[in-house]
């Protein structure tokens, strides 16, 4: 990658200056505005105010070392000791040249590939997955992707809501009040009427929250019928989530439930009171972070005062086995913000407890509000269900297909508005910032036009298209001799070099809209491009370099859009 290798020259030039400088802080970046070049390093004033030097001093010495020649024209100083750096033509179709003969485009495989879980997902059992676990999903399934394609090794695992007091409820309904032909129509559905019946039942009458409680101890001691009854519960809703998951196109290499932990609790529990990091307070076992500001007043319980263990204790658990399993680099866990405080806690408590800690990120999200500005619910005000929203966005999206395309039989136009509908919920979700709320938009999300998933994916088709217009095969283009001439070319070619830095932007800072704003971007340099330059219209060389542009660009899309976990039809 040019950026690579303009970055090594750049620190080979910054050692001879200043032979002890850390260089592995001075990037070489794609400039804000690229009326000032096309890459930029900021570092060397961070480099000159450490040692007091001047900046633009530091800044011309450098230059004076610095050969890329190569690749750039001249370099420019700027401001307070900027270095600018503006790419000729001839390296930007080299690169291009190099980029089309690996194979693989634009995207550097890590250096040093990291062991990484992406905990995501994780819905409850016996509860529907709600619109809110969608974010988790797709964010975690889009991060889990983009490490994949980064070299890095990866263990997705879900870690599914299936223990918890809940159950005793559960229990009651089920033994007393099971439909069991709405339970064969729809199980999930009839656990939560279940279990809604009996919770409103043991807020009248406490004889039944009573009846609740002993089922659970029940439970937990291992009673046969309960288990059987509990195991029941869990497959029924396995089978459900998979549904989901398949329409979604989401693996898991693991679901290692809450459930699968149990057995280690109180051995954990047990440690932490022998190492001084849990004590007893009130009859609970609590970890206290005295000497923590922002968690001083956040103590957390690890044993409750009635022996039971907690969702803080089943982390701490899952995280140790985690360590011992896969010795991970790096745990992520994707879950809604109001988890902030839980996940800090239980990092915190593990810091104490554990020596060797691998890089934990809570990557969370805000809600999804419906076009009102309120949580996003049926007009009834019942939480949406997952699967209902991913049905209407297909009846949605086969709406526009069939305008589109009343020509097509209608199996196709149905796998159309499948790939279309499934890919604007997904990326009206990717899109904004992860962490703040967006609201939900069925209009916005379908349109032809501006950044949307369908936008993008007509926008691959187009290109397809040029070449079964051309009857175009591979070996029939390329960049041979020619270079890079229009302007329009040479924007959509930079840009296309800059692809794998917004990919390892994307797992570095757990931020997929970054890819989306950059694939946006990259379907209006194509715009541009093709508005100016003739394609199929041009001859020989010129042909040739542009299908090549064409034809990476499709492949940049298309495999952009495939790290959101999008598809993209053949046409549309
Ligand atoms: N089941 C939880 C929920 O629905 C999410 C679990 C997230 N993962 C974890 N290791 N705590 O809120």
């Amino acid at each position: 990658m040019l950026y690579h290798l303009i970055e090594q020259q750049l620190h080979a030039a910054l050692r001879q200056i200043l032979p002890d400088a850390a260089t592995a802080a001075v990037l070489v970046r794609p400039c804000a505005d690229p009326n000032f070049g096309d890459y930029q390093t900021n570092a060397l004033m961070a480099l000159a105010k450490a040692r007091k030097m001047n900046p633009r001093q530091l800044a011309a010495d450098v230059v004076a070392k610095l050969d890329v020649r190569e690749w750039c024209e001249p370099v420019e100083i700027a401001g307070a000791g900027f270095l600018n750096f503006r790419l000729r033509p001839a390296a930007v179709t080299a690169a291009l040249r190099t980029a089309r003969a690996a194979g693989h485009p634009f995207v550097a495989r890590a250096a040093s590939p990291r062991t990484v879980v992406v905990d995501f997902s994780s819905p409850n059992v016996a509860k529907p997955m709600h619109v809110g676990h969608i974010r988790s999903t797709i964010l975690g399934d889009c991060l889990a992707r983009t490490l994949r394609l980064l070299g890095h090794r990866v263990i997705t695992d879900n870690h599914l809501g299936d223990w918890g007091t809940q159950f005793g409820k559960l229990l009651i309904g089920w033994k007393r009040h099971l439909d069991t032909a709405a339970l064969r129509r729809d199980a999930i559905a009839e656990m939560e009427r279940l279990y809604k019946l009996v919770n409103a039942a043991s807020e009248a009458d406490p004889a039944v929250l009573e009846a609740a409680r002993q089922e659970l101890v029940r439970l937990q001691a291992g009673d046969a019928e309960n288990l059987a009854i509990w195991r029941e519960m869990i497959a029924l809703s396995q089978t459900q989530f998979d549904t989901i998951y398949a329409r979604l196109g989401v693996k898991f290499d693991q679901t290692l439930g809450e459930s699968f932990y149990n057995p280690r609790l109180r051995a954990v529990v047990a440690e932490l009171v022998a190492k001084g990091i849990a004590r007893e307070s009130d009859g609970a076992q609590v970890v206290f972070f005295d000497d923590l500001p922002e968690l001083k007043a956040h103590p957390t319980i690890v044993q409750k005062s009635d022996g039971g263990f907690n969702y803080t204790t089943t982390d701490l658990a899952t995280l140790a086995y985690r360590l011992e399993t896969w010795s991970p680099d790096e745990i992520i866990y994707v879950t809604d913000g109001r988890q902030q405080l839980h996940f800090r806690q239980v990092f915190a408590a593990f810091g104490r407890w554990q020596s060797a800690i691998p890089k934990l990120a809570h990557v969370w999200f805000g809600s999804i509000l419906g076009e009102d500005g309120r949580p996003f619910k049926t007009r009834s005000g019942d939480t949406i269900k997952l699967a209902d929203l991913l049905d209407e966005a297909e009846e949605r999206a086969l709406r526009v297909v069939s305008e589109k395309n009343p020509d097509l039989p209608p199996a196709g136009q149905r796998e159309i508005a499948r790939i279309v509908g499934l890919g604007a919920v997904k990326y009206q979700d990717l899109l904004p910032n992860r962490q703040s709320d967006y609201v939900f938009s069925w209009d916005k999300m379908l349109a032809l036009s501006g950044n949307t998933a369908p936008y993008l994916q007509y926008a691959a088709t187009r290109i397809q298209s040029i070449f079964r217009k051309g009857d175009i095969q591979n070996p029939e283009f390329g960049i041979q001799d020619s270079e890079l001439s229009a302007a329009e070319e040479l924007k959509l070619a930079k840009h296309l070099l800059n692809f794998g830095l917004v990919v390892e932007a994307v797992a570095e800072e757990y931020r997929p809209n970054y890819l989306c704003n950059y694939l946006y971007e990259l379907a209006g340099h194509f715009t541009a491009f093709y508005e100016h330059c003739p394609v199929l219209k041009a001859g020989g060389a010129d042909r040739a370099r542009r299908l090549a542009l064409c034809d990476l660009t499709g492949r940049v899309l298309r495999q952009g859009l495939g790290l959101l976990g999008i598809e993209t039809p053949e046409r549309m």
